[in-house]
């Protein structure tokens, strides 16, 4: 069966955009800003963007447009050896953070409806932990399922669904297609309304004004190098897929300074609403703005509703505000749905709308811990190991696995042969020493302090269990996958700069 294409190089680029802004350009976004000193943050974020982020993303989209195939493929056909790291990809991302992902959507949705009666009241902070989550005290407390939040949960997968299920062009691309230009016109009103707020100065002067003695802490460049991982979907699977639906003639390095641009775009001008309000928060009740918020997680669910009960036409701000994250949220949980689907179709040549149909059902039953009362610790847990290990291994696999165990130049000489932009000999470098090097740093200095204490003050049984063990399954189940035969022929098909080599 021919492969699924997109319309459109646009139609990508919004395909690949709609994957990249998500939830973590505004709820993640925002708490680590927040967390690291407003500004500071932006400094080693934009390093990590320029030095790690924009050349894996270049090197993600040549792989998958040049060995024509989702990531287990692609890699398969790189070097046979291999194929298990892209099952393991598209594998945590499918069975890890899809499932909380979702959970994150359905506290959204159900924040948006919250909205326009301010159901939170006076405080928010209780509501959210005791009194919407009812958060239990430990992560094998699961006590019972949280019904909005689980209603929301299968309505989000339903969603997914229906769209996966229509395939590239009539389901992910169309569907962007909307998103993407509803998501910025409801984030142009966010910011230009919370600009107009008393305070709103202060809120933004914190944003910019760097903090540079946070700088010498290795903490702040940890969360932005993984930072850079989740919001560009590095490591998910997803760009390699995507990739690979494009026709032969395509703008791959344009591609790539697009995505990474608009998608870092969009998350520091995103910024520019949360502490535009933040700072509203700190005028109107006196204090500064590093005390008007104490749980970063929670940021957008217990800084921004304290806010918007204050706010003239609070409720409608909130409402926005909410939909601006279901929308992100959405289109960056088809492209992980999509990374598994590409992956067994390629391999196992099932029919796409059967298996969608099945791996939906799976998601949603896999989503239901992070339903529970205790669904917070497991969401928190499963997040820190997956996105600082998990994405930073894969990151670092692919280097090794196309600068040393394969002709590099293959790859650079497709990406020149049809991009306007072209790689160099630097690209090269980063590729196969600086990112793997400094990723490996940052992976070693994480694990130092890692057992240091368990993370988050969780048992160490929670963080081995919960974290640790969530990804080695998957990597069993990767390996699993790999070992299987190939039902298709797809990873003796051609490449398509072969003939260059
Ligand atoms: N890239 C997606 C996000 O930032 C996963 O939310």
């Amino acid at each position: 069966m021919a492969r699924e294409q997109w319309n459109s190089q646009i139609g990508f680029v919004l395909a690949a955009v709609g994957s990249a802004v998500g939830l973590g350009n505004i709820w993640r976004f925002s708490y680590m800003t927040y967390k690291h000193g407003g500004g500071a943050f932006l400094i080693p974020y934009l390093i990590a963007l320029f030095t790690v982020g924009i050349p894996l993303l270049i090197l993600e989209f040549a792989i998958g447009h040049e060995r024509i195939g989702s990531a287990p493929l692609a890699f398969t056909k790189i070097n046979k050896k291999w194929e298990w790291l892209g099952w393991w990809s598209v594998t945590f991302v499918m069975f890890g953070i899809v499932l909380y992902y979702i959970s994150i959507i359905s506290w959204c949705l159900n924040y948006f409806i919250k909205s326009f009666s301010l159901a939170w009241g006076n405080d928010p902070n209780s509501y959210f932990f005791n009194q919407f989550l009812a958060v239990s005290k430990s992560p094998f407390e699961l006590k019972g399922i949280v019904t909005p939040v689980f209603t929301g949960v299968a309505f989000i997968w339903f969603i997914n669904w229906a769209i996966v299920y229509r395939g590239v062009k009539k389901g992910l691309e169309l569907a962007n297609k909307i998103f993407m230009p509803l998501l910025l016109v409801l984030t142009v009103i966010l910011v230009f309304w919370s600009l107009t707020l008393k305070g709103a100065g202060a809120g933004i002067k914190a944003y910019l004004t760097p903090d540079f003695t946070m700088l010498a802490k290795p903490k702040i460049w940890i969360d932005a190098f993984s930072q850079i991982f989740f919001t560009l979907s590095l490591g998910f699977g997803i760009m390699i897929a995507y990739a690979s639906y494009l026709p032969e003639k395509a703008n791959l390095t344009r591609g790539a300074y697009f995505t990474a641009l608009i998608n870092s775009g969009y998350s520091i001008f995103a910024g520019f609403a949360v502490f535009a309000v933040l700072g509203f928060m700190a005028a109107s009740q006196g204090q500064e703005i590093s005390k008007v918020v104490s749980e970063s997680i929670g940021l957008a669910f217990v800084a921004y509703p304290k806010a918007l009960s204050i706010m003239p036409g609070g409720n409608i701000f909130g409402a926005v505000f909410f939909l601006c994250l279901v929308v992100a949220g959405v289109s960056s949980s088809i492209s992980i749905v999509e990374s598994f689907t590409s992956a067994v179709v390629d391999k196992f040549g099932i029919r796409r709308k059967t298996f969608v149909t099945i791996l939906c059902i799976l998601g949603f039953i896999g989503s239901i811990i992070f339903t529970t009362n205790a669904g917070l610790f497991w969401l928190d847990i499963a997040d820190h190991f997956i996105t600082h290990y998990g994405l930073l291994i894969v990151a670092i696999g692919e280097c090794l696995l196309v600068g040393w165990l394969f002709n590099i130049k293959i790859i650079r000489q497709h990406i020149n042969k049809i991009s306007s932009i072209k790689v160099g000999a630097g690209w090269e470098f980063f590729i196969k020493v600086f990112t793997p090097a400094v990723l490996l740093g940052l992976l070693t200095l994480d694990f130092y302090n890692e057992l240091s204490k368990p993370y988050g003050n969780y048992s160490w049984t929670a963080v081995v269990l919960i974290g640790i063990l969530w990804l080695l399954i998957n990597l069993v189940i990767a390996f699993i996958l790999a070992a299987r035969p190939w039902k298709t022929q797809n990873h003796k098909a051609k490449c398509r700069g072969e003939i260059l080599e």
